[in-house]
């Protein structure tokens, strides 16, 4: 408790949780870090699913992810290393190489397959799913894709880099508008000891995710090292510290739908009656709209 805090002071928001993601595999055998969408945290509303993937290992994701449908949710794909050439059943078809950013939303649904490319044997990235609400899960499919030179990168000071892929950053609008939870994706790296502060407006949800090195968040000044998930507490500003080492990591933040949720496998709706037409739809092939 703290008595004197007054009503509108700027509080910053503490780890709540700490999630290590769970090794797992997808697609057609590739191997993955899971760290929302596993048992360990199912949902952090609006975001349905967090995979890392990556190895130097070309037989733990050359398979790639074949054909599949999605309905109901945005699918985002973030590259760092390597490149997946992607075609779908809108007539998209293209590479996204590292840096670079595919923000899909499947709408009313879409058939894709996403296939890692042999690039110097290494692949390193992320899937995230944005929930859509209910009012546009059937909206009419919408593709975005951006290289690596069209995302805004602002560097407040040497130590600092911020690569904004979706919402904004101390004034710099992201690659991705016009989104429907009004998600925010940026990519930070920090020298070693740098402070990283962000507006984050209260009652979204917050989570950091460290890819590289280690992070102090406020809590007891608990330490997150990487691969892990730090969903962030309630208030209005985003305050970490690199550790000795430096760091990498996402702030993902976006607006909870509070709606219901029936999921199942790529399809993401609110009733199970829904889920059963989409099913039978993939059976009648009148899925595609
Ligand atoms: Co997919």
């Amino acid at each position: 408790m703290n008595g004197n805090r007054s009503e509108g002071e700027t509080r910053v928001r503490k780890a709540e949780k700490v999630v290590v993601p769970e090794t797992t595999s997808d697609g057609a055998g590739v191997v993955l870090k899971r760290a929302i969408g596993s048992l360990k945290l199912s949902y952090a509303d609006p975001f349905l699913l967090l995979d890392h993937f990556g190895s130097d290992d070309p037989e733990e994701y050359i398979a790639g992810f074949p054909m599949h449908p999605h309905r109901g949710i945005e699918t985002v794909t973030y590259i760092l290393r390597g490149s997946v050439k992607h075609r779908d059943s809108e007539g998209n078809e293209g590479i996204i190489r590292a840096g670079g950013v595919q923000w899909m939303t499947a709408g009313s649904g879409i058939i894709h397959e996403e296939m890692p490319q042999l690039e110097g044997g290494r692949l390193e990235g992320f899937q995230l799913w944005v929930n859509l609400p209910a009012a546009q899960k059937m909206m009419k499919p919408r593709y975005r894709e951006f290289a690596p030179d069209e995302i805004p990168v602002h560097e407040p000071s040497s130590g600092i880099s911020v690569r904004i892929i979706a919402g904004e950053y101390e004034g710099t609008a992201g690659a991705v508008t016009d989104l429907e939870a009004a998600p925010s994706f940026l990519d930070v790296t920090l020298a070693p000891e740098f402070r990283f502060e962000a507006r984050v407006s209260r009652g979204r949800t917050a989570f950091l995710y460290i890819y590289r090195g280690g992070v102090i968040v406020p809590r007891d000044d608990a330490r997150a090292a990487a691969p892990s998930l730090v969903l962030l507490g309630e208030g209005d500003v985003v305050s970490v510290e690199a550790a000795n080492e430096g760091s990498s990591f996402l702030l993902i933040h976006g607006n909870p739908l509070h709606e219901p949720i029936a999921r199942y496998g790529p399809f993401v709706m609110n009733t199970k009656e829904e889920i059963r037409t989409a099913l039978s739809e993939l059976n009648t092939e009148t899925f595609i709209k």
